[in-house]
């Protein structure tokens, strides 16, 4: 079982160099490369854990899938595709249903399992379904199985997503960009990764205007090609960095990521006290005294990320007054505080809300990372711990960071990794 130990950590100080988007970006784009027969690169990848499940989902469908040097993959799909995502691929890992849209685009039918709940809520599938339905697909749930089918293949058609859906948003993508005819994505997911995917399919013969915007427009091409292609930072990754900051204070230097795609953790954190500012390549800050507290609310992109919420939460606790925290993406993403509080945190939660009174200090204890955001809110947490805080099941932190014990270790952490 992997356990990350934290001991109480001086301030915070150093650059580190951000990862490439991989959990959130790279495997989108792996399942994007089905629809290239071909050799696809792609640079900046890092070794979280979701990158091997995808290398095998992918290699289940026939692509073959080289590691070349550190930090790229090499994805060949000119072989044949066998237009089916087994069970125990998919239930690891959300990020494989990406593949729906792709395959369907190539092969005309898809068989994809169905990735159920998981440990932050509900996590329905419908918005995919119907925007496929309205593309002409025959969409059936069997045996737990998403079935699809397009015979005569898709067509372009004008489809508004009751919200703004990022999976969605991907996968609709991924089906109109071969289909006959134009297709209208409205109330589209705007997040950075969308804009990238946008400018990949572009890259690759694609037609599309408006990725990034509420409104995208798909006109359907014949065939792509592949590409050679580098992943943006990860911006998740830079939002836990500064969260860290913000919790044991210093100056810090992220290069490798952009201010714009973590523009309202800048501007809140900012709110509370920290300094922050663009460099030529990334992200300088500074926390030079306790933050003052500031109430937050999760929205899709260019709103508070929900996958920043735990991060805040667990600034939260350390910082100066009381905040409310409210979830709006998630309906169950509060569980962690109950871990969070074993530290000593002051925190109650009611439903979609959370209320936050800061302490000076929190209390090392054992706790159990649930998810791969709680995990590492439960990590900088321990950093402003008195004693020593484990952090069990970290395997989840491992999805989707690239070793976060020894980034923070370079920022001055003292953390350390055991089983
Ligand atoms: N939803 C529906 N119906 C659908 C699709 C989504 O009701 O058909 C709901 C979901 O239940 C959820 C909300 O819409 O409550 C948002 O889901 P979305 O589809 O936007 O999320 P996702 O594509 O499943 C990605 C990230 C998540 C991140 C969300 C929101 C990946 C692999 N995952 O998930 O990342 O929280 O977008 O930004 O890209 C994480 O990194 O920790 C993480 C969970």
């Amino acid at each position: 079982m992997t356990r990350f130990v934290v001991r109480p950590s001086p301030r915070l100080s150093g650059t580190i160099k951000v990862s490439g988007a991989t959990k959130n970006l790279g495997c989108k784009v792996m399942a994007a490369s089905l629809l290239a027969p071909g050799v696809t690169t792609v640079r900046n990848i890092s070794k979280v854990d979701d990158l091997a499940i995808m290398i095998e989902l992918l290699g289940s469908v026939g692509a073959a899938i080289a590691v070349v040097g550190e930090d790229s993959i090499e994805i060949d799909t000119s072989g044949a595709i066998i237009p089916e995502a087994p069970f125990e691929l998919v239930s690891r890992m959300r990020a494989s249903f990406n593949i729906l849209g792709p395959l369907l685009g190539r092969c005309g039918e898809a068989r994809v399992a169905l990735p159920g709940g998981d440990s932050i809520g509900s996590r329905k599938l419908d918005m995919h379904v119907d925007g496929l339905r309205a593309m002409g697909a025959c969409v059936e749930i069997d045996q737990g199985f998403v079935v699809a089918r397009s015979e005569g293949g898709l067509r372009g058609a004008r489809h508004l997503l009751e919200f703004p859906s990022v999976g969605a948003t991907e996968n609709l993508l991924g089906a109109a960009v071969l289909a006959k005819g134009v297709t209208v994505i409205d109330n589209a997911a705007r997040e950075p990764e969308i804009t990238e995917l946008c400018a990949l399919f572009n890259r690759m013969g694609a037609h599309i205007v408006g990725g990034g915007s509420s409104t995208i427009t798909i006109e359907g091409v014949e065939s792509l090609h592949p590409v050679d292609t580098t992943l943006i930072g990860d911006r998740i990754e830079v939002g836990t960095y500064l969260s860290a900051l913000g919790i044991a204070g210093g100056e810090i230097e992220l290069v490798g990521t952009r201010i714009d795609h973590v523009e309202m953790v800048v501007h809140k954190f900012g709110k509370m006290g920290m300094l922050i500012s663009p460099t030529a390549d990334g992200i300088w800050a500074r926390a030079s005294r306790r933050l003052t507290a500031q109430d937050i609310s999760t929205l899709p992109f260019p709103g508070f990320a929900t996958d920043f919420m735990p991060l805040a939460v667990a600034l939260l606790a350390v910082s100066e007054g009381t905040a409310i925290v409210t979830e709006n993406v998630y309906d169950d993403r509060f569980a962690f505080v109950t871990e969070l509080a074993r530290m000593g945190a002051q925190v109650r939660n009611e439903g979609r809300h959370a209320v936050v009174s800061g302490v000076e200090r929190l209390r090392g204890a054992t706790v159990v990372a649930a998810d791969v955001r709680a995990g590492a809110a439960l990590v900088i947490a321990g950093l402003a711990a008195d004693d020593e805080t484990v952090v069990a099941d970290a395997h989840h932190i491992d999805r989707g960071y690239s070793d976060l014990p020894g980034k923070l270790r370079a920022l001055g952490a003292d953390i350390e990794r055991l089983g």
